[in-house]
């Protein structure tokens, strides 16, 4: 009896703190279908789509070999979207909300939600030569 209680009491205490969730898995949950497993844009939503999903695995080597962390961000939020701009590409600002980091974007101290920022660091790990 004791045994189902404290089992009880863990489940719940696993509820109320859940582990949030990787940059991986949140790309794999919201991004793959466009984009592909394995970011080149070989998604089977993508490849209807108008305008191709961009390869997502070569985003520093077009930037000059650096990552450029402030465009990817602000292309999944979608808060620098240029309105003339036509994509497919979703808004995922309001859906990577959460508790928010403080990191430097072009040397400015810049709160970024956290899941947001998972998805943009997972998308620098993936990055070729
Ligand atoms: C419905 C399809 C679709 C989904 C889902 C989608 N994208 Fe995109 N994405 C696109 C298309 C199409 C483009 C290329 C056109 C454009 O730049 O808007 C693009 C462009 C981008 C770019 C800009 C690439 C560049 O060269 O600057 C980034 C970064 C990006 N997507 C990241 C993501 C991430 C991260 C997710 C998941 C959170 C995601 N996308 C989900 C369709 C999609």
């Amino acid at each position: 009896m004791k045994l189902i209680y404290l089992l009880a009491l863990g489940a719940v205490a696993a509820c109320a703190s859940p582990e949030p969730p990787t940059g991986a898995q949140l790309y794999a949950e919201n991004c793959t279908a466009c984009h592909g497993a394995d970011g080149t844009g070989s998604g089977w939503v993508g490849a209807g789509l108008q305008r191709k999903p961009a390869n997502l695995t070569t985003l520093s080597a077009r930037n000059g070999g650096v990552f450029p962390m402030v465009r990817v961000l602000s292309t999944i939020d979608g808060f620098h979207r240029n309105p003339s701009f036509e994509t497919a590409m979703p808004e995922f600002g309001s859906w990577f909300g959460g508790p928010m980091d403080q990191i430097e974007l072009d040397g400015v101290m810049t709160p970024v939600p956290q899941p947001l920022l998972a998805v943009a660091e997972y998308l620098e790990s993936i990055q070729v030569e």
